[in-house]
């Protein structure tokens, strides 16, 4: 029997033929041709105008990269972005002088690794990875996950760049603390990537708050705060104010209220709206989140104006502004 009758016949059987890692050749049954398969869509999407990095994500994606592979290339971009001072490298220092990454990492199978208060490493999200695949646990903290990094090849690097040290010599001169997020800049970068088979995972990386007190963690690491994923329904991920999202574990409510039915829109507004709802003091801080739903579906809403995520889609990076509680 040649190749194209047994594709046929094993066709009409009702079985489709595997051409490929990610791609099924069917039968058309009424004209009895093979139909090829279309590539299927991968989205990346990220909080913020990251566009390097969600671009870098996206066509990670379009080689055949998985959600997860995809979404850490992505947030590396910035994590080495030396002129972000808000995630990896560049970052700004806590009230010590020294600067503290946290990460974590979601994957379609529900797996997750997370880093806190890790110094010298660059790269936290791909370390939060290490985490998940090659230790029994969640979350390291501190020496801890840097040792790990060492372990496994990372190098050590100084993460306070001269300017992030200049800054800082400035701020020490009236050492005024405020932990306000920008409203209108960036901060965390939290980026949800669907691959090629529909598989939904994520990243979040930041470097937290500026001159943060030694020891402080935000919402960037944990899961079901600063990101969260079920393959099943979808993903979601915040970026703001840590310790208000936090207190509502914002991205859990997200993807628990899309599995309920809301759209990635509906669900980020519904959740703000808890934030909303139980402070006085929403003119003080950001908070600002996206989602994307298993049909591709996205969505993102902040409560300042001034927040837009990145989207790439067919091929297109996109610059999207999100809806804000406040409308000016
Ligand atoms: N969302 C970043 C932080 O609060 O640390």
């Amino acid at each position: 029997m040649n190749r194209r009758r047994f594709i046929l016949q094993s066709s009409k059987a009702g079985v489709a033929l595997s051409l490929g890692a990610t791609l099924m050749a069917c039968i058309d049954q009424n004209t009895d041709t093979v139909v090829q398969p279309k590539k299927s869509k991968v989205i990346a999407l990220c909080t913020w105008g990251f566009s390097e990095a969600n671009a870098a994500a996206g066509k990670a994606l379009e080689s055949g990269s998985t959600a997860l592979e995809a979404a850490i290339t992505g947030v590396a971009v910035e994590e080495a972005n030396i002129k972000n001072s808000t995630v990896g490298k560049g970052g700004a220092p806590d009230r010590e002088g020294n600067v503290t990454l946290d990460a974590c990492v979601m994957d379609a199978n529900g797996d997750c690794g997370a880093v806190v208060c890790v110094q010298n490493i660059t790269h936290v999200a791909a370390l939060a990875k290490v985490v998940m695949k090659e230790t029994e646990h969640v979350m390291l903290a501190g020496e801890g996950a840097e040792e790990l990094a060492y372990r496994h090849g990372f190098q050590k690097e100084n993460l306070l760049t001269e300017k992030a040290a200049e800054d800082y010599r400035a701020w020490l001169k009236t050492s005024k603390y405020e932990p306000i997020i920008n409203i209108e800049n960036h901060d965390t970068i939290g980026m949800l990537c669907m691959d090629q088979h529909g598989d939904i995972a994520g990243a979040c990386t930041t470097s937290g708050l500026s001159y943060k007190m030694k020891g402080r963690v935000g919402d960037s690491p944990i899961i079901g705060a600063g990101l969260f994923i079920d393959n099943e329904v979808g993903g979601a991920a915040a970026t703001g104010m840590g310790e208000e999202i936090m207190k509502q574990v914002g991205s859990f409510l997200i993807v628990e209220l899309m599995r309920q039915g809301k759209s990635p829109q509906e669900a980020c507004e519904v959740a703000m709206q808890r934030i909303v709802s139980k402070n006085k003091d929403i003119n003080k801080f950001q908070v600002a989140y996206i989602a994307i739903n298993k049909a591709g579906a996205t969505g993102s809403y902040c409560i300042h104006p001034g927040f837009s995520r990145m989207e790439y889609r067919n091929g297109k990076n996109t610059r999207i502004p999100s809806a804000a509680h406040f409308t000016n």
